[in-house]
């Protein structure tokens, strides 16, 4: 097992009507913004059990943070912060929401051009508003995790970014609210969460045999739950259980001491600024074939996720990896998600443009060994067509 330094600070308050308990995580004398996204947190009526939970106290709100949160978005809040003198945020809302206020939460303590947090990947944040959540759609782990990411379509660009000084400080995780959720955005969740546990699993063998079973044991109540809570969306047991998976799955338990891959996100994430295809989408296309691609460094783990997650044992190594690789292209699409490149639009021409973004944006040495580079994205995304 690597060294790890394994830090968390974010308190969780799961279960029914655990918004109410947010009152408590609030400061009393904090002058709070509330953000949210396009109007799913106001038709669903979590905004206003958000309200009677701050009833009281001196409450803004910012609203109208779009999926794949833009940057000139985030801006308009920093601006409206920096004036009103607020003091904690408090985000409503899924992963792009989420992400938004971490953005948000470093940008208006941050004295240079903010353009600068998402060009250094968060290393120039040095201090941030303190901020709480309130999740309503589990895929992305920002809930209780520390990074971000942000899109500026002017600049063709979706950055990570990552401090330790974006973690909330607490995270509220009502499974009840996702019952609202589109079917799309519960295949996407589910889907997102499942290449989150792939990407710190599925490298090579480092005897971190805790985090491997933790790993497996998400995978399996991903694909077991997952179409499930397809056909019965409002089974709270199910529903709770992808919460809690999705969160565990990047909030850097599994991925302590152990090697991460991150490719398949990173190239994912230039499809998402190419054409704003859902981020889980992308990631549904990227890593059936980057399994396929990296089958010889990724050969030994491959070999024991066909095993231990899926029961596969019978024929020659190349033989199991065939079949894991498309046992878990049939899980994408019995969650409705497409795995092929064409199913989104992208062809031969855009290739070019996603390499040279890879290119752009420093994504030239990927994986776990370092060694994915534009022209082997290109080979995988050639591949994907
Ligand atoms: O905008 P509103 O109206 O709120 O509607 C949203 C949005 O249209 C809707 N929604 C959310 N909760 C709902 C609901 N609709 C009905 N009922 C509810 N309870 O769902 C749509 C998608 O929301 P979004 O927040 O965009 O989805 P998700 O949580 O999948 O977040 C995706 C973003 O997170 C980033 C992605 O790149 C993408 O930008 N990621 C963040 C990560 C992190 N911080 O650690 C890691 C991930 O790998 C990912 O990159
Ligand atoms: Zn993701």
């Amino acid at each position: 097992m690597k060294n790890f330094n394994f830090y968390n600070p974010t308190r969780i308050l799961f279960g029914k009507n655990s918004i109410a308990d947010l009152k408590d995580q609030v400061p009393d004398d904090a002058k709070v913004m509330i953000l949210y996204g396009g109007g799913s947190a106001e038709r669903t009526g979590v905004l206003d059990q958000v309200r009677s939970a701050l009833a009281g106290r001196t409450v803004l709100e910012f609203g109208g943070i779009e999926p794949n949160p833009r940057f000139a978005t985030a801006m308009k809040a920093v601006e409206m912060i920096r004036e009103k003198e607020i003091t904690f945020l408090l985000a409503v809302g899924g992963g792009s929401v989420i992400d938004a206020t971490k953005f948000i939460a470093a940008a208006a303590k941050y004295d240079g051009d903010t353009w600068e947090i998402l060009t250094s990947r968060g290393s120039v944040i040095k201090q941030a508003l303190p901020f709480g959540t309130v999740l309503t759609l589990p895929a992305t782990g920002s809930e209780m995790n520390s990074g971000g990411v942000i899109t500026n379509p002017e600049k063709g660009a979706k950055l990570p970014f990552n401090s330790v000084y974006c973690y909330p400080i607490f995270s509220v995780l009502d499974p009840e609210v996702t019952y609202t959720l589109p079917t799309r955005q519960i295949a996407n969740g589910v889907v997102d969460a499942f290449v989150h546990t792939i990407e710190q699993y599925l490298t090579y063998p480092a005897a971190a045999y805790v985090q491997d079973g933790f790993a497996e044991s998400l995978l399996r109540t991903l694909i077991d739950l997952g179409p499930k809570a397809l056909e019965t969306p409002e089974n709270y047991d199910i529903r709770a259980n992808l919460m809690w998976t999705a969160t565990m799955a990047l909030n850097g338990l599994i991925g302590a001491g152990v090697p991460q891959d991150w490719a398949s996100h990173m190239i994912g994430h230039e499809i998402t600024a190419l054409n704003d295809t859902d981020h889980a989408r992308t990631l549904a296309v990227v890593l059936p074939s980057l399994m396929n691609d990296q089958r010889g460094p990724k050969r030994e783990k491959l070999l024991q996720y066909a095993s231990n997650v899926w029961g596969i044992h019978e024929g020659s190594d190349d033989v199991r990896i065939d079949a894991v690789i498309d046992a878990t292209c049939g899980f994408f699409e019995q969650m409705g998600i497409k795995t092929r490149l064409g199913d989104y639009g992208i062809d031969a021409h855009d290739i070019d443009h996603i390499v040279t973004a890879l290119q752009d944006h420093g994504m030239t040495a990927l994986g776990e060994n370092k060694a994915i580079a534009p022209d082997d994205a290109r080979r995988i995304l050639e591949a994907a067509l």
